[in-house]
């Protein structure tokens, strides 16, 4: 049996990815696709700039985009909105009875909205219990992450067992999280931005909210201190970290990498279909991990991590890596609807 699914923002860098990761999943169906006026009522091949090197399946290609309003979409639905517009129409959509499984960071920190990474904090759906009264919405917004905010936070889950103390983190992120046509050629190429807005606020908040504790039906955020900054760099696809952690109780090399290479959650456990068989890998070559050539790695869901060493200032540095439209937006956003299905909650 397939479950119906609409994709809201449908046309941007992030909705073209939905797109092609559910074409022939298992278990969804896209029947409604949503955008802005300037996409309204026109088949999908002609409302997008299609970037992506598989080609639009046929039936998609001809789907008229709707309006962004509820009236005729499925229940379930996954945002890849501008967040400029995002907080509203999720919001209409959750008052009208639909699940909104969204990119956008409009709702990210609300108290009642989980912000899942399956692997992390599968526990934290239990949110959505007190959304709908919080709320008074009939449906629910469950949210997944920054794109930067995923790649660290997944690399630093399986090191909160020994005392994560403070973090510092610079991110060097791909054009492609700018969405499309994003940041101007003549801005970014052969340069480094080092600014992009509100980015290094979420990376220092959300962070602590997706390794924080349920405790009594909230999150207690983790107590971590980080600091961060963020570039914006000429790479197409894949956001890089560059980390480094203190401990109260700093562990051997040896026990950082076995905590990366054997994490696993939920999604490995029940085989959801977009689980990568392992979510963390640990490259030992001295120049890996890099975007061209690891950002892809098992369908663009696994985040790779290099070049552990000792630091003079923290404890250890690293290099952590991820696909910021994949793992970082449409990939994660489907992982967390497919663990919404496994618990009953479709
Ligand atoms: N790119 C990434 O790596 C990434 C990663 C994580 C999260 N995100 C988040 O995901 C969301 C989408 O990002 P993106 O990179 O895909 O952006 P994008 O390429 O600019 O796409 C934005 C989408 O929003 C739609 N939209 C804009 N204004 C609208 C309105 N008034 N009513 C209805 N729809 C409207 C656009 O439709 P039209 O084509 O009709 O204008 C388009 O489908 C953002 O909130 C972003 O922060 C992005």
């Amino acid at each position: 049996m397939t479950i119906d699914v609409g994709i809201l923002g449908a046309t941007g860098a992030v909705g073209q990815q939905f797109i092609a990761l559910l074409a022939g999943h298992p278990w969804f169906r896209i029947a409604w696709l949503g955008a802005s006026q300037r996409s309204e009522g026109k088949p999908y091949r002609d409302a997008t700039s299609w970037r992506l090197p598989a080609p639009i399946a046929d039936d998609i290609a001809r789907l008229p985009v709707r309006p962004a309003t509820p009236a005729d979409a499925p229940r379930l639905v996954f945002s890849a909105l501008d967040a400029g517009v995002a907080g509203e129409i999720e919001g209409a959509f959750a008052e009208a009875g639909h699940l909104i499984v969204s990119n956008s960071r409009n709702y990210r920190m609300d108290p009642t909205v989980p912000l899942l990474i399956p692997e992390v904090n599968a526990d934290h759906l239990a949110l959505l219990r007190a959304q709908g009264n919080a709320r008074g919405w009939k449906g629910r917004i469950v949210t997944n992450p920054n794109c930067s905010t995923v790649v660290l936070s997944m690399a630093l889950a399986p090191l909160r067992q020994f005392g994560l103390s403070k973090v510092m983190v610079t991110t060097l992120q791909a054009v492609s999280g700018a969405g499309y046509p994003g940041v101007p050629s003549w801005d970014i190429l052969g340069n480094v931005i080092p600014f992009i807005e509100g980015e290094e606020e979420k990376i220092e908040t959300e962070t602590k909210k997706i390794l924080g504790c349920l405790r009594e039906g909230r999150v207690d955020p983790h107590p971590v201190t980080i600091s961060a900054q963020t570039t914006r760099v000429a790479v197409q696809n894949g956001h890089t970290v560059s980390v480094s952690v203190a401990f109260d109780n700093p562990p051997p090399r040896e026990a950082i990498v076995d905590a990366l290479v054997s994490f696993k959650g939920r999604p490995q456990d029940h085989h959801l279909p977009s689980a990568p068989s392992r979510p963390i890998v640990y490259l030992s070559e001295r120049n890996r991990p890099q975007p061209v050539l690891d950002a892809g790695r098992d369908g663009g869901m696994t985040v790779s991590v290099g070049r552990l060493r000792a630091c003079p200032l923290f404890d250890y540095k690293f290099i952590a890596l991820g696909h910021n439209t994949i793992r970082g937006a449409a990939g994660a956003a489907i992982l967390n609807a497919e663990l919404m299905h496994q618990d009953g909650l479709l």
